[in-house]
């Protein structure tokens, strides 16, 4: 993944572009497509983690043939690198049962996999059909938790990125593309 230069009129505190929105968009269209042909003729249920998860589930669910429905959970971690086992806690569970469903979990970005570890566990014994991974970006580095990720969009580096649902402290999400931010901004946020 190549640092470009931000578009004009990008905010002054984002230094360059891991990924533009073209090269999003023409990855979610052929994991579109390749979740079209796996689930031919079957429904799939998206379930994505709110919030980041949003903006990929938007553009995946329109680049899927086929029928799909959407559920949303929201989630709070209280425990931490060093201490994986502090767990994490629903604050919003799913609107639906999901028993029997072939559900695909959508998410923007995994990093050390905890969070997703844990929600594939609180799905399986919901008993699905089905329990497959769908992740737009793949920061391995500072993985704990091994996962099989069925649909994968990037692998990325150790590097902060917002954009694209991802934010710092609530902000830049809406950026259309994947961004770095400037060595300011990082300081400023306690982050360098
Ligand atoms: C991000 C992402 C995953 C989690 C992955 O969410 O959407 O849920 O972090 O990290 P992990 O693999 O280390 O567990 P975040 O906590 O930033 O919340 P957000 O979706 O509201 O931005």
């Amino acid at each position: 993944m190549r640092v470009e230069a931000p578009p004009h009129g990008a905010p002054r505190q984002i230094s360059g572009v891991l990924l533009d929105e073209t090269a999003i968009a023409r990855r979610v269209a052929e994991l579109g497509a390749a979740i079209s042909a796996d689930y031919a003729g079957r429904e799939v249920v998206l379930v994505t983690v709110l919030r980041g998860g949003l903006y990929f589930l938007a553009d995946l669910c329109r680049a899927i043939d086929g029928e799909t429905r959407l559920d949303f959970m929201a989630i709070t971690a209280y425990g931490s690198e060093t201490h994986p086992e502090g767990g994490v806690r629903i604050t919003k569970d799913l609107d639906e049962n999901i028993e029997g469903a072939h559900v695909l979990v959508v998410e923007d970005i995994i990093d050390t996999g905890l969070t997703l570890n844990y929600l594939l566990g609180v799905l399986r014994s919901r008993k699905p059909a089905s329990l497959e991974v769908a992740v737009l970006l793949d920061r391995g580095q500072r993985r704990i938790a091994d996962l099989p990720i069925a649909y994968r969009g990037f692998h990325m580096p150790d590097t902060f990125a917002v954009g694209y649902g991802l934010d710092l402290a609530g902000r830049w999400r809406n950026l259309p593309y994947l961004g770095t931010l400037s060595d300011e901004a990082l300081e400023e946020a306690g982050l360098a």
